[in-house]
């Protein structure tokens, strides 16, 4: 059976689908709410909280086909993409799932049946790994599916036990491999052949048991479930009867596009694959939200783009291509993943950039490479040049290779790997994504948010927890979280920051600092004064002119994106937002700066829309029905079935969970307050509303006035009264330098007439102060010109600081060193310098001793000359 890799991706959703199992879309590349992890990296990750516990769903059995970045963190195959024929940045992961639902003998049953009933693989070509201690999964294949026992092979190693990163949902897993025939080197897993290409794992089915600590204890899951991960792209290969994941359709097209776009015909090329494959991770990234950067993700990408570009210069790209190839992506996974599609202006843009710069980079480090050539002594490059050529200007390593190699130069590459050894050791510290203390405390409760209409509510507490552990109280003094049945307190999300208030009960009240989201339930952060215990009834209120704040800055956020994309165009995009009660901040897609013109209208928009007054309102609906009702949705958002939708007019219709004013006119002011570019290709704003921002025009006002009267004029010259004064400033400067170069001129020849003769030569050595150290040098040159022949040492004390220079005419410096010169009187007030024979300059810290060092001079010359 041959099947497109689009149609195996339908096969498998219909198999699933027909047994029960609700499709669900692939979530962002970018993990949402998940500090420990970089990329999605496998199918079940999107449903990590599922599994432990913390969320529950309207199903408990899924499919679906998730896109999957290994290019960073755990699991990474970035180096090894165009060498083997197997390993990808970005792939598909087909997988089924049950939350609690069927186990072991089920998931191999499905896996089976699909793999050799629906998709007709011959049987005696599969074979699977089980962990070694897992005699249930060895029965299962044997006794329920008939495989003979030769072909079950035991694993003991982590190969057999699968864990979604250091901390998570984990548990043993078996394996399913096909093989690829003897004509092809390689042997059975566990053999020590097992790293050749005929016996290739096509599907691992995870049974998911245990939640891994920090620590490394293993939790046992509420319930023990499954979680499986077939490459679509491997599977593929097999249906398609090809050997390499790079010959099926998908990549034999995208290739093809590559190799017309480059303008290449060597098709065999490695460099291709290379190119066919950075395309799909770099643009799913910049989809869900990617940008390149020097941190992080968008360091990754960066990365991955600049791979992606240096093998397509080394097969010969004599201009910007890589953003040319979204169009073939497009064609082949846009039926798939719309997202692509949509963004593909956004991705174009920031890929085309990218590689601008980049090709900059390129020619900057040539010249770089090129000076560190030429002032070599030895044969050799070092490593620290190596190092920052590649790390500070991004220049790769083979390059300097391939140049250093032409001008028969070597490389210290033992010095270039302790440098990159060092620096791993800085990216692994950075790249240690903390996680979150209270991550490891399950809370099963569910709190109801009744906080869109009330300030203040009686709830019971469900759930203490004191430091990392659950309690069933608080003491007085003591700091913790506190989870209620109901609150009026936003936990934070979707930029809005978490309420503050208080719990009360009886006499005992609890200052909430902060409310976060941990899992279902809503925690209070704070500390009691008083005691609190488990199932008491409590009074929960929030700071009511904080939270009025917040709802102006949230509501503000809206039609300030709203207004962006009306000034700016449609590519605006939201990629980050922070609202509180002091500010708003939003970060967004725009390739330009922003001009003063277009600053001002945005912020006439805004107040525009504020003035008329439109009444807030707010819907529920299905995500898909809120998505074509145009509403602006963000990708990279993990949403809910069912949506909020909040709209102000027609002017700005979102998706938000947030809490906002009731009529626009109750924003009051809206004024921005800064505007800057955080990355390529993103900007930021930032502003402020209500009393906040009338603060802001005041103080502005004030500091207006005062200029002003210090200026002696009025509000609305002060810019030209500021202007007349720089340049009068200006002139005067200039003629003060003129006369002090004058005097110092007319000192150099007042100091002529101290000049010595030591052995026929003139020797004038003379301590000036109050004379600038710069000065010195102009003084120098002066001097020695009148004098043709002779020694020079003049030295200046300035507070704490001395200068000194020594001058030595040509004819002379066989016999005195400027250098020596100066050395010797330098020592002498704590300091040393350097310089050329003829003139030598030198610093020191002991202005007390410069008059006796300046006098031994003359008997330090005196057998010298
Ligand atoms: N989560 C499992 C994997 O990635 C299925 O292999």
């Amino acid at each position: 059976m041959t099947l497109s890799t689009a149609e195996l991706r339908n096969a498998f959703f219909s198999y699933f689908a027909s047994n029960n199992h609700q499709q669900v879309s692939s979530s962002s590349l970018v993990p949402s709410d998940d500090p420990t992890l970089l990329f999605t990296n496998a199918g079940m990750n999107q449903f990590k909280d599922v599994f432990l516990g913390k969320e529950k769903r309207s199903y408990t059995r899924a499919v679906s086909s998730q896109r999957c970045v290994r290019a960073g963190g755990k699991h990474n195959d970035l180096e090894n993409v165009g060498y083997t024929a197997r390993h990808h940045t970005f792939f598909e992961m087909l997988g089924n799932f049950s939350f609690g639902d069927y186990f072991k003998k089920e998931a191999i049953q499905f896996a089976w049946s699909f793999l050799t009933e629906e998709l007709k693989l011959p049987k005696e070509k599969l074979l699977v790994t089980v962990y070694s201690e897992d005699d249930e999964a060895f029965r299962i294949w044997q006794d329920d599916i008939g495989i003979p026992v030769e072909k079950i092979i035991r694993i003991s190693t982590s190969d057999n036990f699968w864990s979604m990163g250091d901390t998570g949902p984990c548990g043993p897993c078996s394996e399913i491999f096909y093989d690829h025939g003897e004509h092809i080197w390689g042997g059975p897993p566990g053999s020590p052949e097992e790293d050749g290409d005929r016996f290739i794992e096509i599907w691992n089915l995870v049974f998911m048991q245990f939640n891994k600590q920090a620590n490394g204890d293993m939790l046992p899951l509420p319930s023990p479930s499954i979680d499986t991960g077939m490459g679509l792209e491997r599977i593929s290969a097999i249906l398609q009867n090809v050997h390499s994941n790079y010959e099926i359709d998908l990549f034999v097209n995208l290739i093809d596009a590559a190799a017309s776009i480059i303008g290449t015909q060597d098709k065999e090329n490695k460099s291709l694959r290379v190119v066919a494959d950075h395309i799909r991770s770099c643009a799913f990234l910049i989809c869900d939200g990617v940008m390149p950067s020097n941190e992080g993700r968008g360091y990754v990408l960066r990365r991955i783009i600049r791979r992606a570009v240096r093998h397509g210069y080394k097969l010969g790209a004599s201009d910007i291509f890589f953003y040319r190839l979204v169009e073939q992506l497009c064609k082949e996974m846009g039926e798939a993943y719309p997202e692509i599609v949509e963004q593909r202006p956004v991705i174009e843009k920031v890929l085309r950039v990218e590689e601008e710069q980049f090709s900059k980079t390129l020619e900057r480090g040539m010249v770089i490479l090129n000076e560190a050539i030429e002032q070599l002594t030895t044969d050799t490059l070092s490593g620290d040049v190596i190092f920052k050529l590649y790390d500070t200007y991004g220049f790769p390593v083979d390059l300097t290779n391939d140049v250093a190699r032409e001008k028969n130069i070597k490389l210290d590459e033992t010095g270039f790997e302790s440098a990159m050894q060092a620096q791993r050791l800085r990216a692994q510290k950075a790249s240690n994504f903390g996680v979150d203390y209270s991550s490891n405390v399950a809370v099963e409760s569910t709190t109801e948010f009744v906080g869109y209409d009330a300030y203040s509510d009686e709830s019971d507490i469900l759930d203490i927890i004191a430091g990392q552990e659950k309690s069933q109280q608080l003491e007085d003094e003591e700091e913790g979280i506190i989870v209620l049945a109901k609150t009026p307190f936003y936990a934070e999300s979707g930029g809005q920051v978490g309420d503050t208030g208080t719990l009360r009960s009886g006499d005992s009240t609890f200052l909430v600092k902060d409310t976060q989201k941990l899992g279902n339930a809503f925690a209070h952060r704070g500390v009691a004064k008083g005691k609190f215990v488990v199932g008491d009834k409590v009074t929960a209120t929030i700071n009511n002119e904080n939270r009025e704040a917040i709802k102006r800055n949230h509501s503000a956020t809206h039609l300030l994106h709203a207004a962006l994309r009306e000034v700016l165009g449609e590519h605006v995009t939201q990629k980050g937002s922070l609202v509180d009660d002091q500010k708003l901040r939003f970060d967004f897609s725009h390739f330009e700066s922003i001009t003063a013109e277009e600053l001002s209208l945005i912020e006439q928009r805004v107040n525009e829309e504020i003035r008329a007054n439109h009444p807030l309102e707010t819907q529920l609906m299905e995500l898909e029905e809120a998505k074509e009702s145009g509403a602006m949705a963000l990708f990279g958002e993990k949403y809910d079935e069912k949506v909020r939708v909040v709209s102000m007019g027609k002017f700005s219709v979102e998706l938000c969970g947030g809490t906002h004013v009731s009529s626009t006119g109750n924003i009051g002011l809206f004024v921005l307050t800064s505007e800057s570019g955080i990355a390529s290709g993103i900007r930021r704003i930032e502003a402020t509303t209500g009393s906040q921002a009338l603060k802001i025009v005041q103080s502005h006002n004030a500091i207006l006035k005062q200029s002003a009267s210090l200026l002696k004029t009025d509000l609305d010259s002060v810019a030209q009264k500021v202007e007349l004064l720089q340049s009068q400033l200006k002139q005067t400067e200039k003629a003060l330098s003129k006369l002090k170069d004058k005097e110092a001129s007319q000192q150099g020849a007042d100091l002529l007439s101290s000049k010595v003769g030591i052995n026929g030569i003139d020797v004038l050595i003379a301590k000036l102060d109050g004379v600038e150290t710069k000065a010195l040098r102009p003084m120098m040159d002066d001097l020695k010109n009148r004098l043709k022949q002779g020694v020079v040492v003049l030295g200046t004390a300035n507070d704490s600081k001395v200068g000194l220079i020594a001058g030595v005419t040509k004819d002379l410096t066989n016999k005195v060193k400027a250098g020596d010169l100066v050395n010797f009187v330098a020592a002498q007030v704590g300091g040393k310098g350097g310089g050329r024979p003829d003139m030598a300059q030198a610093g020191g810290d002991k202005p007390e001793n410069l008059a006796a060092a300046l006098d031994s001079v003359n008997e330090w010359l005196k057998d010298k000359l």
